[in-house]
């Protein structure tokens, strides 16, 4: 097998392509070295990968069609380092139809010292950043390393140093790793540094990875790997998670109480939240009519009281979804060491098969991971099959029976899954393929030389987008039929930070980019009525967005972009979000066509655009402070409303008097296109404040519709002027807030009454998602502009 390992976890960009024996029995396998390309570079990872790996192949005389496999450094690392590692490795993979593995780069450091002779006790420090290391012990034999730990983990720099300092064998102790570099002299204060390897050695090597992966130990070979299954080796959460946490350790859900707000919300969507004190009663009765029939008494209102109270013994999580403020949906769990126990799980019977169930244990096994758990436990009634199915789909294997355990005869199903979970992606768009349940590679599909000529001819462009917090892929043909638009949101993941948490965003993007592609070319092949999905090599180029955006997101796009089209031998597009909202009018009037005024609203821009030739864009006035979704959501915010407040805002404004409260508007005089919000913002908190002193009840509708009315009046007031002074007579709207169904009216009624054609973009193409960007992609692509393999996520891109 030829196999190709690459790992950017560190400032080493690792790159080796190895002859791949596989091992006879478990043996470890061989490995004969073909070409390596490891070299330091700092901070230009996502650069550089993929040309290196190109070049690699070509010192081995080789060609990425011959590639059998691909072999990944999983970190732990630079956040950022891993995940651009991962995310080429998984295009590459995904792009190629081969197997992808993941190795720990703490290992390949390790192996990288056994190839260069060393022996002995070997202490890896890896750079954790922040101050901390990823400390990590091998006993390196003739056979290999050996680890002397169970699974990676991160401490403060000190504490590495105090903590092998204080080893009786610590005269035996040679360090190396890229921790040294920054913590060196820690070390050597502790007298630990005399016996450190050289420094070449202290990154991992594309060999070293390899040597990690020939083991039995790691993975299970590399003949076996889903690229959706790869995931980097996480250590640590974010802030926002690391305070989520305590907030969990503290119970503080007990406390918190259903305000008012969510009666007024009801019945708007299925919508998850924690369990708090007030649902008791209502998760008892659910749990009657679900086990009614068990063998298992259900969990009384006392019992779930006293899961939620301020002194259980071990970190909880209870969640609930609802539908119409009625509890359709719980489960819970209870962490004990690394490890959550799964209590309870119940879907109202008749909303059964909605994915409800694998949401609610995904939000579970999140927080148990957030709490340090590794794995998930649970027990199900042996007869269940339905329920051991929805288990085994999450990642659940059975290990074991408890006879009796729920009465004589009733036997239990003891399951046990690691974290993360297979994850579901968000109901409301199809759920990509399980990939736990699928053989890869995929077979080559069953096509009829007609079909293959029908597809060559549609000259299908994949787009991908991945800026903010939406995984979204969508595939476009060359007349502009749209023919796959998937959205996986990650809204549920950051609703309760109450704005979008940008490391949760990016790591996300890593774990559901493959299944949203999978999603995309599965509804391709379905709208042509292929029943195989469309196989990358089927495509005729592949778009993804570059910028702007959170760059941490935009990263895990851009580089598996470009492993996908390098290895499916696609031509790369790179497209502009802010482009993507322009030309998503595209899918509502195609013939739409410049000089026009155009308004971009969404969560980070608010502009006003004179469109004078595609690509030729004059921006007339920005936002000085906040832009219009971000006031939106600050809004919803401040009325603890949740998150996003643009959909909930517009709901409540539905049945509310725009006329009720005067709220000011900014920058209001004719010939100045500049916007203003954040005093807005300022009076809807004020006034907020002001009722409460006065003993006041809110009209939310009211407020929700005067909020909007002040926003909107502004917009529409300068578009007017915008298209008076350049004369155009084309008008179009994009971005987020465009979704808004109060905007959209009052843009089309009050300038098509002066003669002005208004476009808006269909609802589902304003919010962030892909199929905008295929159209950007698709006019690229027949304009033959296309990018390099070079290319980076670029944070602040303007039109
Ligand atoms: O374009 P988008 O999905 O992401 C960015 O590129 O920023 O815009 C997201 C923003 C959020 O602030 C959200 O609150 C807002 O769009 N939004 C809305 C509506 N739907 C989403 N604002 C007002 N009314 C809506 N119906
Ligand atoms: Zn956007």
């Amino acid at each position: 097998m030829l196999v190709v390992a690459l790992d950017t976890s560190t400032d080493m960009l690792a790159c080796a392509v190895a002859a791949w024996t596989p091992g006879r029995d478990g043996a470890r396998a061989d490995v004969e070295l073909l070409a390596s390309r490891d070299h330091l570079c700092r901070r230009r990872a996502n650069v550089e990968l993929v040309g290196t790996v190109q070049t690699a192949l070509e010192d081995a005389g080789k060609h990425v069609s011959d590639v059998d496999a691909f072999l990944v450094g999983r970190g732990p690392g630079s956040f950022t380092g891993v995940r651009i590692g991962i995310s080429t490795a998984k295009g590459l993979a995904r792009g190629a139809n081969v197997a992808l593995q993941g190795a720990s780069t703490l290992d390949a450091c390790a192996w990288t010292a056994w190839r260069a002779g060393v022996r002995g006790l070997v202490g890896v420090a890896g750079d954790a950043m922040r101050g901390e290391i990823y400390p990590a012990l091998y006993a390196v034999e003739d056979e290999g390393p050996r680890r002397l730990f169970e699974r990676e983990r991160v401490v403060k720099a000190a504490a590495a140093v105090e903590e092998w300092a204080d080893r009786a064998d610590r005269g035996e102790l040679q360090l190396t790793g890229d921790g040294l570099v920054r913590y060196g002299r820690l070390f050597e204060e502790a007298g630990l540094m005399a016996r450190a390897l050289s420094r070449e050695l202290w990154w991992p090597s594309g060999e070293g990875l390899l040597l990690a992966a020939a083991g039995t130990g790691i993975g299970g070979g590399v003949e076996a790997g889903d690229p959706a299954l790869v995931l980097p080796i996480y250590t640590r959460l974010s802030d926002a998670e690391e305070n989520e946490r305590k907030r969990l350790g503290l119970a503080q859900s007990a406390a918190s109480e259903v305000t008012g707000v969510a009666d007024e919300l009801a019945g708007r969507h299925l919508q998850l939240r924690p369990m708090g004190s007030a649902d008791v009663e209502a998760a008892a009765a659910l749990d009657d009519a679900c086990f009614a029939d068990a063998n298992h008494a259900p969990w009384s209102a006392q019992l779930f009281l006293s899961e939620l109270s301020d002194d259980v013994a071990a970190p909880r999580s209870w969640w609930v979804a609802h539908d119409n403020g009625q509890i359709v949906g719980l489960a819970g769990g209870m962490v004990v060491d690394t490890d959550v126990q799964i209590l309870d799980v119940a879907v109202a019977p008749e909303r059964r098969r909605e994915g409800i169930a694998r949401k609610l244990l995904s939000h579970v096994s999140y927080d148990a991971q957030m709490l340090g758990c590794t794995s998930a436990s649970l027990e199900v009634e042996a007869g269940n099959e339905g329920a051991i199915a929805l288990y085994e789909a999450l990642g659940f294997e059975r290990c074991g029976l408890r006879r009796g355990y729920y009465g004589p005869g009733a036997d239990a199903c003891v399951m046990v899954a690691q974290l993360p979970l297979v994850l579901p992606v968000d109901a409301a768009s199809p759920e990509p393929t399980a990939a736990a349940a699928r053989t890869w590679p995929l077979s080559a599909p069953a096509r009829t030389p007609e079909e293959r000529e029908r597809i060559a001819a549609r000259e299908l462009v994949l787009a991908i987008e991945s800026s903010c917090d939406e995984t979204a892929v969508a595939v476009i043909d060359a007349d502009g039929a749209l023919l796959a638009n998937q959205v996986s949101t990650q809204i549920d993941f950051h609703a309760r930070f109450g704005g979008v948490v940008p490391e949760i965003a990016s790591r996300k993007h890593v774990e559901v980019m493959v299944g949203v592609v999978d999603a995309a070319l599965e509804e391709a092949a379905a709208s042509l009525g292929l029943a195989d999905p469309i196989a990358p090599s089927e495509l005729a180029c592949v778009g993804v967005t570059q910028g702007p955006g959170l760059v941490g997101a935009l990263v895990v796009g851009v580089a598996f972009a470009k492993g996908f089209a390098f290895a499916a031998q696609k031509p790369l597009v790179a497209v502009n979000h802010l482009e993507g909202h322009l030309f998503a009018n595209k899918l509502t009037t195609p013939d739409l066509e410049p000089p026009f005024i155009f308004t971009l609203v969404s969560g980070g821009h608010t502009m006003l655009v004179h469109v004078r030739a595609w690509g030729d864009y004059e921006v007339l006035g920005e936002t000085l402070d906040d832009a219009v979704g971000e006031a939106f959501d600050k809004v919803a915010k401040a009325l603890g409303l949740g998150y996003p407040g643009g959909p909930i805002i517009s709901r409540l404004a539905e049945t509310g008097d725009p006329k009720a409260i005067d709220f000011p508007r900014a920058l209001n005089s004719r010939g100045d296109y500049r916007f203003s919000l954040s005093g807005l913002k300022t009076a809807v908190t004020l006034y907020i404040e002001n009722e409460a002193k006065a003993g006041r009840a809110l009209h939310l509708p009211d407020l929700a519709a005067s909020f909007e009315a002040a926003v909107f009046d502004v917009q529409y007031k300068k578009a007017k002027n915008a298209l008076r002074e350049t004369g155009a007579k084309e008008y179009c709207i994009g971005g987020g807030v465009a979704a808004n169904p109060h905007l959209r009216r009052m843009m089309i009624e009050k300038l098509s009454r002066q003669g002005i054609r208004v476009t808006v973009p269909p609802t589902n193409a304003c919010t962030d998602n892909a199929a905008m960007i295929a159209v950007v992609a698709r006019e690229r692509y027949l304009r033959d502009e296309f990018a390099e393999l070079d290319i980076d996520a670029d944070p602040n891109m303007t039109l």
